[in-house]
């Protein structure tokens, strides 16, 4: 599974959205590192807080299905019914996540609709709070 084939699940993905409050509809496609692929949207909630990213469903859906070690993720996002255009970066929230299961290396490929950027979660979030804090 290379970087582009991952980034073509996210887009699959993307279609699976449940956005209709914001318009914006984004898709992540989470590689294991023995070569399995779980995948998100995002899927939001008319009292708005509910809501849940694409890189958290992706997460917590290989979690529960047994899955701890990620070798890469690969998100996409845009505007309802259009194609990406811009990159479309985690949020947060979901930095904070995939730092729960994903070391400083772990890849963060982003995609505009034209080229690949890709990111260590390092770099997305450093000076992390985890596990490690609470030895
Ligand atoms: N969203 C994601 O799913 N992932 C991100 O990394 C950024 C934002 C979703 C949340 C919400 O449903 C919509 O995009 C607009 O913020």
């Amino acid at each position: 599974m290379n970087k582009q084939q991952l980034v073509e699940l996210a887009l699959q993905a993307r279609e699976k959205s449940y956005a209709p409050y914001s318009g914006f509809t984004v898709g992540a496609a989470l590689l294991t590192t023995d070569g399995k692929v779980y995948t998100g949207a995002n899927i939001e909630s008319a009292s708005y807080t509910p809501t849940v990213c694409a890189e958290r469903v992706a997460t917590f859906t290989a979690v529960h299905a047994g899955e701890r070690q990620f070798a890469a993720i690969a998100i996409v996002g845009g505007k309802t019914g259009e194609p990406v255009t811009a990159y479309c970066p985690p949020c947060g929230v979901c930095r904070q996540v995939l730092a729960e299961f994903c070391d400083s290396e772990f890849p963060v490929v982003l995609y505009d609709g034209k080229t690949i950027k890709e990111y260590t979660l390092g770099q997305l979030l450093p000076a992390v709070f985890d596990k490690t804090n609470l030895d």
